[in-house]
């Protein structure tokens, strides 16, 4: 007989009863059921505070990136991430922009956009007017909702309105500009553009369907740069090896795509390390990446007058200190105290280094020796322990796979084999 997925109450279970009903669903093993169990730091009422239907956690690894610089300051970067040779790559290259100085910064206010769609308006222009002359009287109803917020400086500040042609013919979108401070925003500012609705559809006569954030945040940038000697890189084939896959990847939206990945395996690692948000970052990069109508790419580097390589990244940052799971989770916690940044400004500008730290990292391994050999030794460790290698056994089939090119699980069981029986 077909199983059911219809579970009616699962949430209300507890965690025994929702693990028997998973168990006999998907044939978990006993051994499997006992690591789901385990949830370890993220203990589980926490975990099932955060979201619904909980039956575990899921466990990354988190490491720290070194050498960081920025501004003048030290910084150790917590990051997680399942993917080898990210946390080592962004210590490597934060270690060449150390040479020439470290990363620089800076950032905009942080300012979100929350988004009001009115659709069956007669005459967009004369709506567009008469939301436009209230905008006092709706900013307010929008800070009336949030007082906490206005006491520490922040709340909606601006408003406008634009008029869209779309395939189901025009609509007026209004557009609330939302000073968050040091929360991501999304809470706050989906609550004012739910509040100032009943307004704007009683002056324009229009019906309003969609009231929420913008990930897209163009008013929330934060960016980095930062000159690396060509010493630090290797001599000036090097500078130039890295102006060139820039050129390409500014050019050209399939390398572009890869090229800003290499700069968010950074910057997400570290956005997941601190319970923020990373599907909003990631969103906002790419949509900032194809602003101008062509996807491109969120850094460039070019080679300097004295044959040095610049640097810089510029890209939405809509991250908070507080709201989410920032102070709910508590390696989260641990996190925020490792980075030690003291608003949300700083938060978005250490990122904006991040990211450019680890888009040098892949630019120069791409441009010299291929990242293969250096992603692959790692990999190899992946592998061997997927093997079955344990302990000292790890590095040992790993290395042996690294020499003969054959990262597989095939050969590493082989090889883990032979070992045994030498041993
Ligand atoms: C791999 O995770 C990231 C890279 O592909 C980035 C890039 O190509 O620039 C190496």
């Amino acid at each position: 007989m077909a199983k059911t997925s219809i579970v009616s109450g699962f949430y209300k279970l507890p965690l025994k009863e929702r693990l028997a009903i998973i168990k006999d669903f998907a044939g978990l093993t006993d051994e499997e059921i006992r690591l789901l169990e385990n949830t370890g730091s993220l203990p589980f009422d926490v975990a099932d505070h955060m979201v619904e239907n909980v039956i575990g956690v899921f466990p990354e690894p988190l490491g720290v990136g070194v050498n960081f610089l920025i501004n003048g300051k030290d910084y150790l970067i917590p990051m997680a991430t399942e993917e080898p040779s990210v946390i080592a790559a962004a210590g490597y290259a934060a270690k060449m922009v150390r040479d020439g100085g470290g990363f620089h910064t800076s950032s905009t206010a942080p300012v979100m956009i929350g988004q009001i769609q009115i659709v069956g308006i007669k005459d967009a222009k004369a709506a567009k007017k008469q939301v436009l002359d209230a905008k006092a009287v709706i900013i307010k109803k929008a800070n009336d909702q949030d007082q906490v917020l206005n006491s520490f400086g922040g709340g909606a500040k601006d408003m406008d309105a634009k008029i869209l042609d779309t395939s189901l013919g025009q609509m007026l979108i209004v557009e609330l500009y939302v000073d968050c401070r040091d929360a991501m925003g999304a809470n706050a500012v989906n609550t004012m553009a739910e509040a100032v609705a009943p307004q704007l559809e009683q002056l324009t006569g229009g019906h309003v369907y969609l009231r929420i954030i913008s990930n897209l945040a163009t008013k929330r940038l934060a960016k980095a740069w930062c000159t690396v000697p060509k010493e630090s890189l290797g001599g000036e084939a090097v500078v130039d090896g890295i102006a060139y896959a820039s050129a390409f990847a500014e050019a050209d939206p399939y390398r572009a795509a890869t090229h800003n990945k290499g700069a968010l395996n950074g910057i997400i690692a570290v956005v997941l390390a601190t319970g923020n948000d990373h599907r909003a970052i990631e969103a906002g990069a790419h949509a900032y990446a194809a602003l101008k109508g062509r996807y491109t790419s969120i850094s460039k580097w070019t080679k300097n007058k004295n044959g040095d390589l610049d640097g810089v990244i510029e890209l939405p940052m809509a991250v908070g200190l507080i709201g989410g799971a920032v102070k709910t989770h508590p390696i989260a916690r641990i996190a925020m105290k490792i980075l030690n940044v003291k608003s949300a400004n700083e938060f978005g500008e250490v990122l904006a280094a991040v990211g450019l730290a680890q888009n040098l990292a892949a630019l120069r391994a791409l441009s010299s020796e291929g990242i293969q050999r250096g992603h692959m030794s790692l990999h190899a460790r992946n592998i061997a322990v997927t093997a079955g290698a344990k302990d000292a056994m790890i590095d040992l089939v790993a290395a042996q796979m690294v020499k003969e090119r054959k990262v597989r699980v095939d050969r590493a069981k082989e090889i883990l084999d032979e070992l045994c029986k030498k041993q």
